[in-house]
């Protein structure tokens, strides 16, 4: 028999992994993804800048760099980060392959099998099985409209045998929740968290993507903060503002992390890939960025305002959602003693493919929500997919 290792041994292909399999049908909807339009890359500039690379910069780009990214990048990366108020002269910047890598090298980077790490529920699945592979034990704070409950963090965080080794959360439009958390809340993190030596990933790859302005102010990241007596890690991405193939993602974190987690990614990868750092840093100083980034904020919010109109008139009465206000996910809860799973079952029959709650859930057990994307259809196909969730759920639910 062959013996695989302890950390990797009880992985399992999910039962959700096998259903979306069957889904795989050219003209199936998806609101699965949570990946950007196809549509909308901004395939010119990229041709513009691949196309005028000096021989020096191609041959940049085919080599391998630094662990800690390209120095031109990092430099107008610095430069990008400063503007958006985050604190970088105090901390060091590493570019990693994807902020997926970043989460997974803090936690190589802080766990030991048996630990335990606090976690949000729902949460983003590609952390919570990063922190499995390390063998971390998942602590669950659940999540309200305006963030982590504070008294139920305080109750976990006391009641404890052994200290939780760090937080992980995500600020803004939450993957799979939408929600954004308040100041308040932050603010009530920051208090609990202070001096406990607990340190915070702060993962945050959506915020660019707001549909209004007025919500900026409270979007204020806690490592902009820069609160005293609590290590925050920053972890951040290309993948949403401009392409998850470069695969580019980066930390900022305080300086004795950095050190040992430029040791651990040395191990891991070397260095990301030099021709998707030579890109995004010309994508950057030539001006690209901001640009793109207002232009596809517009095509997300049109889809997202879609999507609240079309469940606003399909959805059964029992069925709640948090409006969202930005980032590229609706999350559905459904009515009493309604399985997603089961939704799912039929939905995939009519030809429309989600994912559902219990993938979210760090226990793997709760599955009354769904999560319905919407950055990568476009308006018209919303109007026509959403409604056949809407009737799957009324199926199921045997509602007229
Ligand atoms: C909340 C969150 N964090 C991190 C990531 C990872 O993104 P990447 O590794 O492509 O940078 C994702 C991707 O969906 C995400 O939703």
């Amino acid at each position: 028999m062959t013996r695989f290792s302890s950390s990797v041994a009880e992985l399992r292909s999910s039962e959700i992994r096998d259903l979306m399999s069957l889904a795989t049908s050219p003209d199936m909807i998806s609101f699965a993804g949570g990946m950007p339009g196809n549509e909308l890359f901004p395939l010119n500039k990229i041709d513009k800048i691949l196309n005028s690379l000096c021989e020096k910069e191609k041959q940049v780009a085919l080599q391998y760099g630094p662990t800690t990214g390209l120095p031109t990048l990092l430099e107008s990366l610095s430069e990008w980060l400063e503007k958006k108020g985050l604190p970088v002269k105090s901390n060091k910047l590493i570019i990693t392959t994807g902020s997926l890598q970043a989460i997974n090298i803090l936690a190589k980077a802080f766990l030991d099998p048996g630990d335990s790490v606090l976690v949000e529920t729902p949460s983003f699945i590609g952390a919570l099985s990063a922190f499995r592979s390390y063998q971390a034990n998942l602590v669950t704070v659940p999540l309200n409209g305006d963030g982590m409950d504070i008294k139920l963090l305080k109750d976990r965080i006391n009641s404890s045998s052994v200290k939780p080794k760090f937080l992980y959360y995500s600020p803004n439009f939450h993957n799979p929740a939408g929600i954004v958390y308040s100041e308040e809340v932050k603010k009530e993190m920051i208090d609990v968290l202070r001096n406990q030596e607990i340190p915070i990933i702060e993962d945050d790859v959506y915020s660019d993507l707001y549909f209004f302005e007025e919500d900026r102010p409270k979007m204020k990241l806690i490592k902009s903060m820069d609160p005293e007596g609590i290590d925050v890690c920053f972890t951040g991405s290309f993948s949403k503002i401009l392409g998850p193939g470069l695969r580019l993602g980066w930390m900022l974190v305080p300086d004795n992390i950095y050190q040992k987690c430029e040791l651990i990614k040395q191990s891991i990868d070397a260095c990301s890939p030099s021709i998707s750092q030579v890109v995004a840093d010309k994508f950057i100083r030539e001006g690209h960025i901001d640009a793109y980034i207002s232009e596809v904020r517009e095509e997300y919010k049109k889809r997202g305002l879609a999507m609240i109109d079309t469940l606003e008139k399909c959805l059964p009465e029992s069925v709640s959602f948090e409006k969202p206000r930005g980032g590229f996910y609706t999350w559905l809860q459904l009515p009493e003693g309604c399985d997603a799973t089961d939704v799912l079952k039929k939905s995939i029959e009519k030809g429309v493919v989600f994912v559902t709650g219990k993938t979210f859930d760090p226990d793997g057990i709760k599955n009354d929500h769904i999560r319905v994307s919407f950055c990568n259809t476009d308006v018209e196909t919303i109007k026509k997919g959403v409604p056949v969730i809407a009737e799957a759920i009324r199926v199921i639910m045997n509602l007229a």
